[in-house]
């Protein structure tokens, strides 16, 4: 099996490659960046966590053949995101890069270049192939994939860590954690976590909660009220105005990255290095190479196994548009990801996920189509901006 990494100089690539090294040692990994230079240093670096590890500069070269294709590019590298996680501050509003008007300005300038390699992949890829989606914002980005015809689905890491964190604290194995984790990418909630059948959540959260909540960095009565475990993007909406409060008062995250970044390729260069830096796991992308892992083999293998994944939601949320991509828990086989049932979804949460939908379409009609008009009106409609004179200003800076 060929499978194509695109955006493969990511200093996060040596995590990719070590897993399927473990997991799926059978896979030959093509490494896809236009960056030479940093492809030079993380290509021989992964090939010596990895044997099976080739690389090139040249997508259409990449992508020949291969039977999945792996999105994880970063448009802009970290200086774009210095500027997403910095200029709505200026106007009040969460600096990130993948909520807000940060992630706004990430899905213009990010999807247009991830159509295009889904367009080559679709002429010089194997017939079927899978586009894996880890290129954020992971909802947005997969929602364009679909709508342009692309056999897509989306994938992020913070279910598989609320997975790998309740199992360690249950003492049973991860794959015996089946979590109900339900909502938009980077808007999720863990509302149960089912060993043999039997919801643990309920124990986890009266014997964990203050940990559980301090790990999403927000008070235990917020996960007492909803019943449920939010991820820590959650914080971005529940204690919005503390968290521009703290960004006011320090760097970025992008500074940190890029500070970290630059330390790995130092320490990926030194042809010494046969193993994973610890430095690698100061990044966000924890269990990133299991998740993509288990995708990759339920897509091939047709296993049937549950991975939470970003697919279309086909009534599977009722109050949501049947074209909106949703990320839930999916049976995936070689058929794809299908939501398995959900549970109702009350008003706690489903009012800020149709919010948080219909901006959603709105950024794929902007980043698509281009236009003031319509960068506006999806920061008029993202409840985390929402007021004209935002909206206008801060429509300017993504435009920019
Ligand atoms: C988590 C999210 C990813 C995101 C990453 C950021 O893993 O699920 O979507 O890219 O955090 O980590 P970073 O180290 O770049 O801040
Ligand atoms: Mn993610």
């Amino acid at each position: 099996m060929k499978i194509a990494v695109v955006g493969g100089g990511s200093t996060y690539t040596p995590e990719l490659v070590e897993g399927f090294a473990r997991l799926l040692p059978g896979a030959d990994l093509h490494l896809l960046d236009p960056a030479a230079d940093r492809l030079a240093v993380v290509g021989p670096f992964a090939r010596r966590l990895n044997p099976r590890v080739t690389w090139t500069t040249d997508p259409d070269e990449g992508l020949d053949g291969a039977d999945i294709v792996v999105i994880q590019l970063r448009v802009g590298g970290q200086q774009a995101r210095i500027h997403d996680e910095t200029f709505p501050l200026a106007c009040g509003c969460v600096g990130q890069e993948t909520t807000g008007a940060g992630g706004l300005a990430k899905a213009v300038r990010t999807v247009p270049v991830v159509l295009d390699i889904a367009e080559r992949a679709a002429r010089r890829a194997a017939p079927g192939a899978w586009i894996v989606n880890f290129t954020n914002p992971v909802g947005i980005v997969t929602r364009a994939l679909l709508d342009a015809g692309h056999p897509a689905v989306g994938l992020c890491n913070v279910a598989i860590g609320f997975q790998r964190r309740f199992a360690e604290l249950l003492g049973v194995p991860p794959d015996a954690v089946d979590l109900d984790h339900v909502g938009l990418n980077h808007l999720t909630w863990e509302r149960a976590a089912r060993v043999d059948g039997v919801d643990r959540l309920p124990a986890l959260l009266s014997e964990f909660g203050d940990d559980l909540a301090a790990q999403v960095g927000l008070p235990p009565q917020v996960l007492s009220a909803l019943g449920s475990v939010p991820s820590y993007y959650l914080r971005y909406f529940y204690a919005h105005d503390q968290v521009v409060r703290e960004e006011r008062g320090r760097p970025t995250r992008a500074h940190e990255v890029a500070r970290i970044e630059a330390e790995l390729l130092r320490l990926y260069a030194d042809p010494a290095l046969s193993e994973k830096p610890p430095l690698l796991a100061q990044r966000g992308g924890a269990y990133y190479s299991e998740a993509a892992v288990g995708l990759v083999n339920s897509l091939t293998l047709d296993d049937g196994a549950h991975h939470a994944a970003n697919v279309r939601n086909s009534g599977t949320l009722p109050f949501l548009p049947d074209e909106a991509v949703i990320e839930v828990t999916c049976e995936v086989g070689a058929s794809g990801a299908t939501p398995r049932p959900v549970a109702p979804v009350g008003p706690a949460l489903s009012g800020l996920i149709a919010a948080v939908a219909a901006y959603e379409e709105l950024a794929v009609a902007a980043a698509v189509h281009g236009g003031r008009s319509r960068v506006y009106s999806a920061l008029l409609a993202h409840p985390l901006v929402g007021q004209h004179e935002r909206a206008e200003a801060l429509a300017g800076e993504v435009l920019a």
